[in-house]
Protein backbone atom coordinates (compact mmCIF):
# COMPACT_ATOMS: atom_id res chain seq x y z
CA UNK A 1 0.00 0.00 0.00
CA UNK A 2 2.91 2.50 0.83
CA UNK A 3 4.22 1.70 -2.57
CA UNK A 4 1.48 4.22 -4.11
CA UNK A 5 3.17 6.93 -2.04
CA UNK A 6 5.74 8.62 -4.01
CA UNK A 7 8.94 10.80 -2.46
CA UNK A 8 8.05 14.05 -4.24
CA UNK A 9 7.15 17.48 -2.00
CA UNK A 10 8.42 18.97 0.76
CA UNK A 11 5.61 19.51 3.51
CA UNK A 12 8.19 21.16 5.82
CA UNK A 13 10.86 23.95 5.28
CA UNK A 14 12.70 26.92 6.88
CA UNK A 15 12.35 25.87 10.21
CA UNK A 16 14.22 22.40 9.54
CA UNK A 17 18.19 22.22 9.19
CA UNK A 18 17.92 18.44 8.17
CA UNK A 19 15.07 15.92 6.19
CA UNK A 20 13.12 13.64 8.69
CA UNK A 21 14.50 10.14 7.68
CA UNK A 22 12.04 7.58 5.76
CA UNK A 23 11.23 5.88 8.81
CA UNK A 24 10.17 8.38 10.85
CA UNK A 25 8.39 9.69 7.93
CA UNK A 26 6.24 6.73 7.56
CA UNK A 27 6.05 6.54 11.19
CA UNK A 28 4.53 9.78 11.90
CA UNK A 29 2.52 10.10 8.47
CA UNK A 30 -1.29 9.33 8.51
CA UNK A 31 -1.75 10.05 4.78
CA UNK A 32 -2.14 5.99 4.48
CA UNK A 33 -5.55 5.91 6.56
CA UNK A 34 -6.49 9.28 6.84
CA UNK A 35 -7.13 9.94 3.21
CA UNK A 36 -10.72 7.96 4.40
CA UNK A 37 -11.35 11.79 5.37
CA UNK A 38 -10.26 13.38 2.15
CA UNK A 39 -14.43 14.41 1.05
CA UNK A 40 -15.53 15.83 4.82
CA UNK A 41 -11.74 17.26 4.56
CA UNK A 42 -13.02 19.26 1.47
CA UNK A 43 -16.43 20.03 2.51
CA UNK A 44 -15.16 21.74 5.43
CA UNK A 45 -12.72 23.19 3.61
CA UNK A 46 -15.32 24.69 1.40
CA UNK A 47 -17.71 26.69 4.64
CA UNK A 48 -14.41 27.99 5.73
CA UNK A 49 -12.93 29.29 2.32
CA UNK A 50 -16.74 30.46 2.31
CA UNK A 51 -16.39 32.13 5.68
CA UNK A 52 -13.24 33.81 5.03
CA UNK A 53 -14.43 35.41 1.90
CA UNK A 54 -18.28 36.19 3.29
CA UNK A 55 -15.87 37.81 6.31
CA UNK A 56 -13.70 39.74 3.64
CA UNK A 57 -10.61 37.94 5.35
CA UNK A 58 -10.28 36.32 1.33
CA UNK A 59 -11.36 37.96 -1.57
CA UNK A 60 -14.17 36.77 -3.99
CA UNK A 61 -11.93 35.90 -6.33
CA UNK A 62 -9.40 33.95 -4.16
CA UNK A 63 -12.90 32.16 -3.20
CA UNK A 64 -14.01 31.37 -6.49
CA UNK A 65 -10.45 29.74 -7.21
CA UNK A 66 -10.55 27.79 -4.03
CA UNK A 67 -13.85 26.73 -5.32
CA UNK A 68 -12.74 25.82 -8.66
CA UNK A 69 -9.33 23.85 -7.24
CA UNK A 70 -11.76 21.65 -5.09
CA UNK A 71 -14.03 20.22 -7.36
CA UNK A 72 -11.15 19.63 -9.39
CA UNK A 73 -9.78 17.68 -6.40
CA UNK A 74 -12.60 16.03 -5.58
CA UNK A 75 -12.96 14.64 -9.27
CA UNK A 76 -9.48 13.56 -9.38
CA UNK A 77 -9.87 11.61 -6.08
CA UNK A 78 -13.22 10.01 -6.84
CA UNK A 79 -11.55 9.18 -10.18
CA UNK A 80 -9.01 7.48 -8.60
CA UNK A 81 -6.08 9.60 -10.41
CA UNK A 82 -5.18 12.31 -7.18
CA UNK A 83 -1.51 10.93 -6.24
CA UNK A 84 -1.29 11.07 -2.54
CA UNK A 85 2.03 11.76 -1.22
CA UNK A 86 3.87 10.15 1.78
CA UNK A 87 6.05 13.24 1.90
CA UNK A 88 3.17 15.50 2.80
CA UNK A 89 2.19 13.58 6.05
CA UNK A 90 -1.41 13.67 6.35
CA UNK A 91 -5.26 13.85 3.94
CA UNK A 92 -5.16 17.70 4.66
CA UNK A 93 -1.45 18.38 3.45
CA UNK A 94 -2.23 16.45 0.65
CA UNK A 95 -5.39 18.24 -0.39
CA UNK A 96 -3.70 21.76 0.64
CA UNK A 97 -0.60 21.30 -2.31
CA UNK A 98 -2.64 19.83 -4.59
CA UNK A 99 -4.94 23.17 -4.44
CA UNK A 100 -1.87 25.35 -4.19
CA UNK A 101 -0.61 23.50 -7.41
CA UNK A 102 -3.91 24.45 -9.16
CA UNK A 103 -4.93 28.05 -8.58
CA UNK A 104 -1.59 29.53 -7.17
CA UNK A 105 -1.68 31.56 -3.75
CA UNK A 106 -5.58 31.00 -3.12
CA UNK A 107 -4.81 27.90 -2.68
CA UNK A 108 -2.40 29.31 -0.18
CA UNK A 109 -4.84 31.50 1.82
CA UNK A 110 -7.00 28.74 2.30
CA UNK A 111 -5.85 27.65 5.78
CA UNK A 112 -6.01 31.60 7.20
CA UNK A 113 -7.45 31.12 10.53
CA UNK A 114 -7.43 27.65 10.99
CA UNK A 115 -4.77 24.78 11.89
CA UNK A 116 -4.80 21.39 11.38
CA UNK A 117 -6.03 20.68 14.61
CA UNK A 118 -9.31 22.37 14.06
CA UNK A 119 -9.63 21.26 10.95
CA UNK A 120 -9.05 17.08 11.57
CA UNK A 121 -11.21 17.85 14.71
CA UNK A 122 -14.17 18.63 12.62
CA UNK A 123 -13.30 16.39 9.87
CA UNK A 124 -13.68 13.32 12.10
CA UNK A 125 -16.64 14.59 13.42
CA UNK A 126 -18.19 15.14 10.01
CA UNK A 127 -17.11 11.27 9.04
CA UNK A 128 -18.42 9.76 12.74
CA UNK A 129 -21.60 12.29 12.20
CA UNK A 130 -22.67 10.35 9.06
CA UNK A 131 -21.18 6.73 10.40
CA UNK A 132 -23.96 7.59 13.12
CA UNK A 133 -26.20 7.51 10.51
CA UNK A 134 -25.58 4.65 8.05
CA UNK A 135 -25.29 2.57 11.30
CA UNK A 136 -29.01 3.99 12.61
CA UNK A 137 -30.54 3.28 9.38
CA UNK A 138 -29.07 -0.19 9.20
CA UNK A 139 -30.09 -0.96 13.22
CA UNK A 140 -33.73 -0.24 11.82
CA UNK A 141 -33.23 -2.12 9.58
CA UNK A 142 -32.19 -5.05 11.81
CA UNK A 143 -34.75 -4.45 14.39
CA UNK A 144 -37.33 -4.64 11.58
CA UNK A 145 -36.13 -7.95 10.21
CA UNK A 146 -36.08 -9.48 13.41
CA UNK A 147 -40.04 -8.25 14.55
CA UNK A 148 -40.63 -9.80 11.05
CA UNK A 149 -39.19 -12.94 12.13
CA UNK A 150 -41.00 -12.59 15.95
CA UNK A 151 -44.26 -12.29 13.90
CA UNK A 152 -44.21 -15.52 12.48
CA UNK A 153 -43.44 -16.90 15.58
CA UNK A 154 -45.23 -14.87 17.58
CA UNK A 155 -47.04 -18.46 19.24
CA UNK A 156 -44.00 -20.63 18.55
CA UNK A 157 -43.19 -22.41 21.70
CA UNK A 158 -39.80 -23.05 22.69
CA UNK A 159 -38.11 -23.61 26.38
CA UNK A 160 -36.84 -20.73 28.13
CA UNK A 161 -33.79 -20.89 30.36
CA UNK A 162 -32.05 -19.72 32.92
CA UNK A 163 -28.73 -21.07 34.03
CA UNK A 164 -28.84 -23.07 30.38
CA UNK A 165 -31.43 -25.29 32.06
CA UNK A 166 -34.99 -25.41 30.44
CA UNK A 167 -36.85 -23.25 32.96
CA UNK A 168 -40.12 -22.49 31.70
CA UNK A 169 -41.68 -22.22 28.06
CA UNK A 170 -41.57 -19.43 26.27
CA UNK A 171 -42.39 -18.31 22.64
CA UNK A 172 -40.13 -17.79 20.16
CA UNK A 173 -41.00 -14.83 19.25
CA UNK A 174 -41.03 -12.99 22.67
CA UNK A 175 -37.36 -14.70 22.73
CA UNK A 176 -36.48 -12.86 19.52
CA UNK A 177 -38.17 -9.55 21.15
CA UNK A 178 -35.55 -9.65 23.68
CA UNK A 179 -32.85 -8.11 20.97
CA UNK A 180 -35.60 -6.16 19.71
CA UNK A 181 -35.23 -4.64 23.15
CA UNK A 182 -31.47 -4.42 22.75
CA UNK A 183 -30.94 -2.84 19.13
CA UNK A 184 -33.80 -0.41 20.55
CA UNK A 185 -31.47 0.85 23.20
CA UNK A 186 -28.62 0.88 20.94
CA UNK A 187 -30.13 3.54 18.45
CA UNK A 188 -31.01 5.34 21.13
CA UNK A 189 -27.37 5.30 22.16
CA UNK A 190 -26.26 6.31 18.82
CA UNK A 191 -28.60 9.29 18.32
CA UNK A 192 -27.58 10.64 21.70
CA UNK A 193 -23.80 10.30 21.09
CA UNK A 194 -24.56 12.30 17.82
CA UNK A 195 -25.75 15.50 19.49
CA UNK A 196 -21.98 15.58 20.86
CA UNK A 197 -20.31 14.85 17.98
CA UNK A 198 -22.22 17.05 16.10
CA UNK A 199 -20.39 20.12 17.42
CA UNK A 200 -18.20 22.34 15.39
CA UNK A 201 -14.68 22.79 16.74
CA UNK A 202 -13.06 24.92 13.92
CA UNK A 203 -12.03 28.26 14.28
CA UNK A 204 -10.12 27.16 17.83
CA UNK A 205 -7.01 27.16 15.35
CA UNK A 206 -4.20 25.34 16.80
CA UNK A 207 -5.48 25.75 20.49
CA UNK A 208 -6.13 29.68 21.24
CA UNK A 209 -8.28 30.81 18.73
CA UNK A 210 -7.75 32.82 15.69
CA UNK A 211 -6.79 36.71 15.55
CA UNK A 212 -9.27 37.20 12.10
CA UNK A 213 -13.04 38.04 12.53
CA UNK A 214 -13.89 34.77 12.15
CA UNK A 215 -17.97 33.58 11.78
CA UNK A 216 -17.91 29.95 13.66
CA UNK A 217 -21.87 30.26 13.53
CA UNK A 218 -22.17 30.61 9.68
CA UNK A 219 -19.25 28.10 9.01
CA UNK A 220 -21.50 25.92 12.00
CA UNK A 221 -24.69 26.60 9.87
CA UNK A 222 -23.22 25.35 6.30
CA UNK A 223 -22.15 22.19 7.81
CA UNK A 224 -25.12 21.06 9.28
CA UNK A 225 -23.22 21.24 13.35
CA UNK A 226 -26.13 22.04 15.96
CA UNK A 227 -23.47 24.50 17.58
CA UNK A 228 -19.73 25.32 18.08
CA UNK A 229 -17.47 24.05 20.71
CA UNK A 230 -17.43 26.40 23.21
CA UNK A 231 -13.88 26.23 24.39
CA UNK A 232 -11.15 26.70 21.60
CA UNK A 233 -8.50 24.48 23.65
CA UNK A 234 -11.47 21.77 24.42
CA UNK A 235 -12.56 21.86 20.56
CA UNK A 236 -9.31 20.46 19.43
CA UNK A 237 -8.38 18.14 21.65
CA UNK A 238 -11.58 16.45 22.83
CA UNK A 239 -12.07 12.78 21.68
CA UNK A 240 -15.03 12.03 24.25
CA UNK A 241 -17.54 11.95 21.51
CA UNK A 242 -15.18 8.99 19.64
CA UNK A 243 -15.10 7.21 23.05
CA UNK A 244 -18.67 7.07 23.51
CA UNK A 245 -19.12 6.36 19.76
CA UNK A 246 -17.02 2.98 20.59
CA UNK A 247 -18.63 2.28 23.83
CA UNK A 248 -22.43 2.13 21.84
CA UNK A 249 -20.78 0.45 19.56
CA UNK A 250 -19.14 -2.23 21.60
CA UNK A 251 -22.50 -2.90 22.70
CA UNK A 252 -24.01 -3.09 19.76
CA UNK A 253 -21.34 -5.93 19.19
CA UNK A 254 -22.14 -7.24 22.58
CA UNK A 255 -25.75 -7.99 22.20
CA UNK A 256 -24.71 -8.97 18.03
CA UNK A 257 -22.30 -11.83 19.80
CA UNK A 258 -25.34 -13.00 22.42
CA UNK A 259 -27.71 -13.67 19.56
CA UNK A 260 -24.70 -15.27 17.99
CA UNK A 261 -24.00 -17.22 20.90
CA UNK A 262 -27.38 -18.68 20.79
CA UNK A 263 -27.46 -18.73 17.14
CA UNK A 264 -24.75 -21.25 16.91
CA UNK A 265 -26.40 -23.55 20.13
CA UNK A 266 -29.86 -23.38 18.15
CA UNK A 267 -28.17 -24.06 14.96
CA UNK A 268 -26.03 -27.02 16.65
CA UNK A 269 -27.36 -30.53 15.69
CA UNK A 270 -27.81 -31.92 19.31
CA UNK A 271 -30.72 -28.84 19.24
CA UNK A 272 -31.62 -28.65 16.48
CA UNK A 273 -33.80 -25.54 16.93
CA UNK A 274 -32.99 -23.71 13.66
CA UNK A 275 -31.13 -23.75 10.57
CA UNK A 276 -29.51 -20.63 9.15
CA UNK A 277 -29.82 -20.40 4.95
CA UNK A 278 -26.90 -21.75 3.43
CA UNK A 279 -25.37 -18.51 2.50
CA UNK A 280 -24.42 -17.77 5.49
CA UNK A 281 -22.41 -21.07 6.11
CA UNK A 282 -19.41 -23.11 5.18
CA UNK A 283 -18.08 -26.15 5.22
CA UNK A 284 -15.31 -28.23 6.41
CA UNK A 285 -12.39 -28.86 3.80
CA UNK A 286 -12.22 -32.78 5.53
CA UNK A 287 -15.84 -33.23 7.60
CA UNK A 288 -18.13 -33.59 4.20
CA UNK A 289 -21.01 -33.96 6.81
CA UNK A 290 -20.03 -30.16 7.93
CA UNK A 291 -22.18 -27.21 7.85
CA UNK A 292 -20.83 -24.67 9.92
CA UNK A 293 -22.89 -21.17 11.84
CA UNK A 294 -19.71 -19.25 10.00
CA UNK A 295 -21.15 -15.94 10.41
CA UNK A 296 -22.87 -15.78 14.10
CA UNK A 297 -19.33 -17.31 14.96
CA UNK A 298 -17.34 -13.96 13.05
CA UNK A 299 -19.10 -12.06 14.59
CA UNK A 300 -18.55 -13.38 18.00
CA UNK A 301 -15.06 -13.15 17.25
CA UNK A 302 -15.10 -9.36 15.93
CA UNK A 303 -17.11 -8.22 19.30
CA UNK A 304 -13.35 -8.48 20.78
CA UNK A 305 -11.75 -5.88 18.44
CA UNK A 306 -14.52 -3.38 19.12
CA UNK A 307 -14.10 -3.58 22.63
CA UNK A 308 -10.35 -3.41 21.95
CA UNK A 309 -10.97 -0.39 19.98
CA UNK A 310 -12.72 1.02 23.18
CA UNK A 311 -10.13 0.59 25.36
CA UNK A 312 -7.08 1.76 22.65
CA UNK A 313 -9.20 5.23 22.72
CA UNK A 314 -9.59 5.34 26.65
CA UNK A 315 -6.27 4.88 26.95
CA UNK A 316 -5.36 7.07 24.07
CA UNK A 317 -6.91 9.84 26.12
CA UNK A 318 -5.77 9.52 29.68
CA UNK A 319 -2.71 11.16 29.65
CA UNK A 320 -3.05 13.91 27.44
CA UNK A 321 -2.18 17.16 28.89
CA UNK A 322 -4.40 20.27 27.04
CA UNK A 323 -4.63 20.72 24.07
CA UNK A 324 -3.82 18.80 20.79
CA UNK A 325 -0.88 16.48 20.80
CA UNK A 326 -0.24 13.93 18.16
CA UNK A 327 -0.75 11.01 20.01
CA UNK A 328 -4.15 12.29 18.38
CA UNK A 329 -3.50 10.70 15.23
CA UNK A 330 -3.83 7.28 16.84
CA UNK A 331 -7.81 7.77 16.98
CA UNK A 332 -8.53 7.18 13.66
CA UNK A 333 -7.45 3.56 13.03
CA UNK A 334 -9.20 2.56 15.93
CA UNK A 335 -12.28 4.49 15.07
CA UNK A 336 -12.62 3.30 11.09
CA UNK A 337 -12.18 -0.15 12.00
CA UNK A 338 -14.82 0.17 14.49
CA UNK A 339 -17.61 1.34 11.68
CA UNK A 340 -16.24 -1.07 9.17
CA UNK A 341 -16.71 -3.71 11.67
CA UNK A 342 -20.13 -2.54 12.59
CA UNK A 343 -21.44 -1.28 9.23
CA UNK A 344 -20.50 -4.79 7.62
CA UNK A 345 -22.12 -7.09 10.76
CA UNK A 346 -25.45 -5.21 10.55
CA UNK A 347 -25.51 -5.88 7.15
CA UNK A 348 -24.81 -9.24 6.94
CA UNK A 349 -27.22 -9.99 10.28
CA UNK A 350 -30.14 -7.66 8.87
CA UNK A 351 -29.92 -9.94 5.80
CA UNK A 352 -29.68 -13.51 8.27
CA UNK A 353 -32.34 -12.95 9.95
CA UNK A 354 -34.32 -13.21 7.23
CA UNK A 355 -32.61 -16.37 6.52
CA UNK A 356 -33.17 -18.07 9.43
CA UNK A 357 -35.86 -21.30 9.72
CA UNK A 358 -37.57 -22.25 12.76
CA UNK A 359 -37.97 -26.12 13.41
CA UNK A 360 -40.81 -25.91 16.15
CA UNK A 361 -41.18 -29.76 16.69
CA UNK A 362 -37.87 -29.50 18.06
CA UNK A 363 -38.25 -26.42 20.28
CA UNK A 364 -41.69 -28.07 21.47
CA UNK A 365 -39.72 -31.21 22.08
CA UNK A 366 -37.34 -29.51 24.54
CA UNK A 367 -39.80 -27.54 26.01
CA UNK A 368 -41.48 -30.66 27.09
CA UNK A 369 -38.35 -32.11 28.86
CA UNK A 370 -37.63 -30.70 32.10
CA UNK A 371 -40.95 -29.67 33.96
CA UNK A 372 -41.30 -26.51 32.50
CA UNK A 373 -44.42 -26.30 33.52
CA UNK A 374 -43.78 -26.86 37.60
CA UNK A 375 -43.74 -23.16 38.25
CA UNK A 376 -47.64 -23.15 36.63
CA UNK A 377 -48.47 -26.15 38.62
CA UNK A 378 -47.17 -24.03 41.91
CA UNK A 379 -48.82 -20.75 40.56
CA UNK A 380 -52.00 -22.57 40.48
CA UNK A 381 -52.06 -24.58 44.20
CA UNK A 382 -51.63 -21.02 44.98
CA UNK A 383 -54.83 -19.59 43.69
CA UNK A 384 -56.10 -22.48 45.76
CA UNK A 385 -55.39 -21.26 48.77
CA UNK A 386 -51.71 -22.87 49.59
CA UNK A 387 -48.94 -20.47 50.55
CA UNK A 388 -46.19 -19.83 47.47
CA UNK A 389 -43.54 -21.84 49.70
CA UNK A 390 -45.90 -24.72 50.51
CA UNK A 391 -46.92 -25.20 46.75
CA UNK A 392 -43.15 -24.87 46.01
CA UNK A 393 -42.62 -27.52 47.85
CA UNK A 394 -45.61 -29.93 46.70
CA UNK A 395 -44.31 -29.13 43.51
CA UNK A 396 -41.02 -30.13 43.99
CA UNK A 397 -42.08 -33.40 45.35
CA UNK A 398 -44.21 -34.37 42.26
CA UNK A 399 -41.14 -33.73 39.92
CA UNK A 400 -38.98 -35.91 42.14
CA UNK A 401 -41.50 -38.14 41.56
CA UNK A 402 -41.65 -37.81 37.26
CA UNK A 403 -37.95 -38.60 36.99
CA UNK A 404 -38.14 -41.35 38.91
CA UNK A 405 -41.10 -42.49 36.51
CA UNK A 406 -39.31 -40.73 33.57
CA UNK A 407 -42.29 -38.97 32.79
CA UNK A 408 -43.50 -35.66 32.31
CA UNK A 409 -45.93 -33.66 35.04
CA UNK A 410 -48.85 -33.88 32.57
CA UNK A 411 -48.20 -37.56 32.28
CA UNK A 412 -49.34 -38.15 35.94
CA UNK A 413 -53.13 -39.16 36.22
CA UNK A 414 -55.18 -36.69 38.46
CA UNK A 415 -54.71 -39.33 41.24
CA UNK A 416 -51.08 -39.24 40.84
CA UNK A 417 -51.40 -35.43 41.37
CA UNK A 418 -53.14 -35.78 44.54
CA UNK A 419 -51.03 -37.29 46.55
CA UNK A 420 -48.67 -33.70 46.48
CA UNK A 421 -51.96 -31.68 47.27
CA UNK A 422 -55.59 -32.16 47.79
CA UNK A 423 -56.04 -28.86 46.07
CA UNK A 424 -55.35 -30.17 42.65
CA UNK A 425 -58.96 -30.64 40.68
CA UNK A 426 -59.83 -31.28 37.65
CA UNK A 427 -59.14 -27.97 35.65
CA UNK A 428 -55.42 -28.80 36.93
CA UNK A 429 -54.48 -30.03 33.29
CA UNK A 430 -55.15 -27.22 31.22
CA UNK A 431 -52.35 -25.47 33.31
CA UNK A 432 -49.47 -28.32 32.46
CA UNK A 433 -49.87 -27.61 29.07
CA UNK A 434 -47.15 -25.70 26.97
CA UNK A 435 -49.99 -23.35 25.34
CA UNK A 436 -51.79 -22.85 28.61
CA UNK A 437 -48.38 -21.94 30.43
CA UNK A 438 -47.46 -19.14 27.98
CA UNK A 439 -50.78 -17.86 26.98
CA UNK A 440 -51.26 -17.25 31.06
CA UNK A 441 -48.34 -14.97 31.18
CA UNK A 442 -50.17 -11.75 29.37
CA UNK A 443 -49.39 -8.85 31.08
CA UNK A 444 -47.15 -6.13 29.14
CA UNK A 445 -43.30 -7.90 28.42
CA UNK A 446 -45.29 -11.16 29.07
CA UNK A 447 -44.41 -14.07 26.46
CA UNK A 448 -48.34 -14.75 26.14
CA UNK A 449 -48.72 -14.95 22.31
CA UNK A 450 -51.08 -12.23 22.31
CA UNK A 451 -48.52 -10.03 23.89
CA UNK A 452 -46.06 -10.76 22.00
CA UNK A 453 -48.40 -9.65 18.69
CA UNK A 454 -49.24 -6.06 21.01
CA UNK A 455 -45.34 -5.59 21.65
CA UNK A 456 -44.65 -6.43 18.02
CA UNK A 457 -47.11 -3.53 16.62
CA UNK A 458 -45.73 -1.24 19.58
CA UNK A 459 -42.38 -1.53 18.04
CA UNK A 460 -43.54 -1.38 14.30
CA UNK A 461 -45.16 2.18 15.48
CA UNK A 462 -41.78 3.03 16.83
CA UNK A 463 -39.78 2.19 13.69
CA UNK A 464 -42.35 3.79 11.16
N1 LIG B 1 -2.74 14.14 10.99
C1 LIG B 1 -3.01 14.85 12.19
C2 LIG B 1 -4.01 14.10 13.06
O1 LIG B 1 -4.55 13.20 12.58
C3 LIG B 1 -3.55 16.21 11.87
C4 LIG B 1 -3.27 17.24 12.91
C5 LIG B 1 -1.81 17.49 12.96
N2 LIG B 1 -1.47 18.62 13.74
C6 LIG B 1 -0.22 18.84 14.14
N3 LIG B 1 0.00 19.91 14.78
N4 LIG B 1 0.74 18.01 13.89
O2 LIG B 1 -4.25 14.41 14.19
Amino acid sequence: MKDQFSKKGEAWSARFSEPVSDLVKRYTASVFFDKRLAHVDIQGSLAHADMLAYQKIISAQDHAEIQRGMAQILSEIDAGTFEWLLDLEDVHLNIEKRLTELVGDAGKRLHTGRSRNDQVATDIRLYMRASIDDILGLLKQFRIALVDLAEQHASTIMPGFTHMQVAQPVTFGHHILAYVEMFGRDAERMADCRKRVNRLPLGAAALAGTTFPIDRERVARSLGFDDVCHNSLDAVSDRDFAIEFCAAAALVMTHISRLSEELVIWMSPRVGFIDIADRFCTGSSIMPQKKNPDVPELARGKTGRVNGHLIALLTLMKGQPLAYNKDNQEDKEPLFDTVDTLVDTLRIFADMAGGISVRPAAMRAAALQGYATATDLADYLVKKGLPFRDAHEAVAHAVRSCEQKACDLSDLSLDELRQFSALIEQDVHAVLTLEGSVAARDHVGGTAPNQVRLAIKRVRASLN
